[in-house]
């Protein structure tokens, strides 16, 4: 056979073949198989709580999970919303279930209203298990999965429509997480008023374009029930750990002066249509949404920002090796692009440095020579002066002799005169002069 016929055969796959067993093999013990070893690994299940302060969301917890986590109240001055997770280990018959709720503190409280903590939190635990995945050695068999599997998105019961807020956070966060809207404390707004607010919630949301978590309705065996809840939302809920005696029976309800509103009662709200919906039925379901939708769309976009393909321009399929190898040479190249731009960066710099000291050294060598000619004129100067001064002393001491010898002269032809007049004088007392010429 020629090469080319052996590389066309090798690419079509053969048909498998149905084949009827003799006997009971036992691989149709396989569920059960992965059943067991799913409950002897546990689950986790991380649950998203946003919804203003005080809407009661940690009450709404407890009664869904009938117990009492603790929970600190949150303060109306926070300074922006902080994402609080807190787990428990919980246990029903033999299954272990290591639960997370987070609370959105801080939410719809301030003016900086700002969903971006809670955006960020969602991408840091999709973050943290990508990065688990690209280990060498992962462990992804014990590995706390802190993904957010649902948002539990607390609507206040105003009977208005929703709050622009609302609507901005819920379609930042729909491709990122199962939302699934409540209208809380239901208990405080009426029945007609309730039915339009449920509809004209669903209205905005729609036209809004925020797409909320559908339960699904592809598996027979909860299609029916999923499709009716699906019509029911946003369930609106009323929560209460109190227990109040209703007929025989203590049930948990809120007690008011005009009546009871009891929790699981469908005629007075919608919990345990919720409750059903997100524990009993669809947990599951939530879980396999965020790993297959949410994640995926996560990972995707974050491998894609890395440089990561599955195939080139011409569809051609991608190896993570050669993906690895263009990345190299690209982050290589750029390195030496980004080296070359310092180098030449320095070169100019040095240039320019040199250009300003040669620039100094000629302006100070300009004043240097200028210092220089004004030192000599002034040096010029004073010996001019001093020139001019020596002839005005020489000048000076000629007119001085001669002034003295003009009056030696006078002196000596006065002398005879003297003389006389001095012999007639009784005292013989004598005058000498002396003239001394410097
Ligand atoms: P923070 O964590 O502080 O933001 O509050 P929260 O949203 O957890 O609210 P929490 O559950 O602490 O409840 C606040 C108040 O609302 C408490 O007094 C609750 O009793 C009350 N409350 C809770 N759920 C309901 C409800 O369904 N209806 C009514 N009327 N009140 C409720
Ligand atoms: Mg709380």
């Amino acid at each position: 056979m020629a090469a080319t016929d052996l590389e066309r055969c090798s690419n079509v796959e053969p048909e498998p073949r149905s084949l009827s067993l003799g006997g009971h093999v036992g691989f149709d013990s396989l569920p059960d198989q992965l059943v067991s070893k799913s409950v002897t690994q546990g689950f986790s299940f991380n649950i998203l709580c946003v919804g203003e302060t005080g809407i009661g969301k940690s009450t709404l917890m407890n009664t869904l999970f009938n117990t009492t986590f603790e929970t600190e109240e949150a303060s109306h001055h926070e300074a922006s919303v902080r994402l609080r997770p807190q787990t428990y280990d919980l246990q029903e018959s033999n299954v272990q279930l290591k639960l997370t709720i987070v609370d959105a503190v801080g939410f719809g409280d301030q003016i900086n209203k700002d969903e971006r903590p809670i955006v960020d939190y969602i991408d840091a635990q999709f973050e943290n298990y990508l990065q688990e995945e690209l280990k060498i050695r992962r462990s992804l068999f014990d590995y706390h999965d802190t993904r957010v599997h649902v948002c539990l998105y607390f609507i206040t019961p105003t009977g208005h429509s929703l709050k622009s807020l609302d609507l901005v956070t819920m379609k930042k966060l729909d491709s990122k997480v199962n939302i699934i809207p409540i209208i809380a404390k239901a208990d405080t707004i009426s029945k007609s008023e309730l039915h339009k607010f449920k509809i004209k919630i669903m209205g905005e949301l729609v036209s809004n374009g925020v797409q909320i978590y559908q339960f699904p309705t592809d598996d027979e065996a909860v299609a029916e029930i999923n499709a009716v809840m699906n019509a029911h939302l946003p369930f609106a809920v009323v929560g209460s750990t109190e227990e109040v005696k209703v007929g025989n029976k203590l049930v948990r309800a809120r007690q008011y002066p005009w009546g009871v509103v009891q929790v699981e009662n469908e005629n007075h709200c919608d919990f345990v249509k919720l409750r059903e919906m997100l524990i009993r039925v669809n947990m599951e379901d939530l879980r396999e949404q965020t790993h297959t939708r949410h994640y995926e769309l996560y990972r995707r976009c974050k491998l894609e920002e890395m440089g990561f393909q599955d195939s080139d321009g011409d569809s051609q399929p991608f190896s993570l090796q050669e993906t690895y190898e263009a990345k190299r040479k690209e982050f290589l190249s750029e390195l030496q692009r980004k080296e070359e731009e310092m180098r030449q960066m320095f070169v100019n710099k040095v240039k320019e440095t040199e250009l300003e000291l040669k620039e100094k050294e000629r302006e100070l060598h300009e004043k240097f020579e200028h210092l220089k000619w004004i030192h000599q004129e002034e040096k010029r100067k004073v010996e001019e002066k001093r020139r001019e001064l020596e002839e005005e002393t020489s000048a000076f001491s000629r007119r001085k002799v001669e002034a003295l010898q003009s009056q030696a002269l006078q002196a000596t032809s006065q002398q005879p005169l003297r003389k006389d007049k001095d012999k007639k004088k009784a005292s013989g007392w004598s005058s000498i002069y002396s003239v001394t010429i410097p």
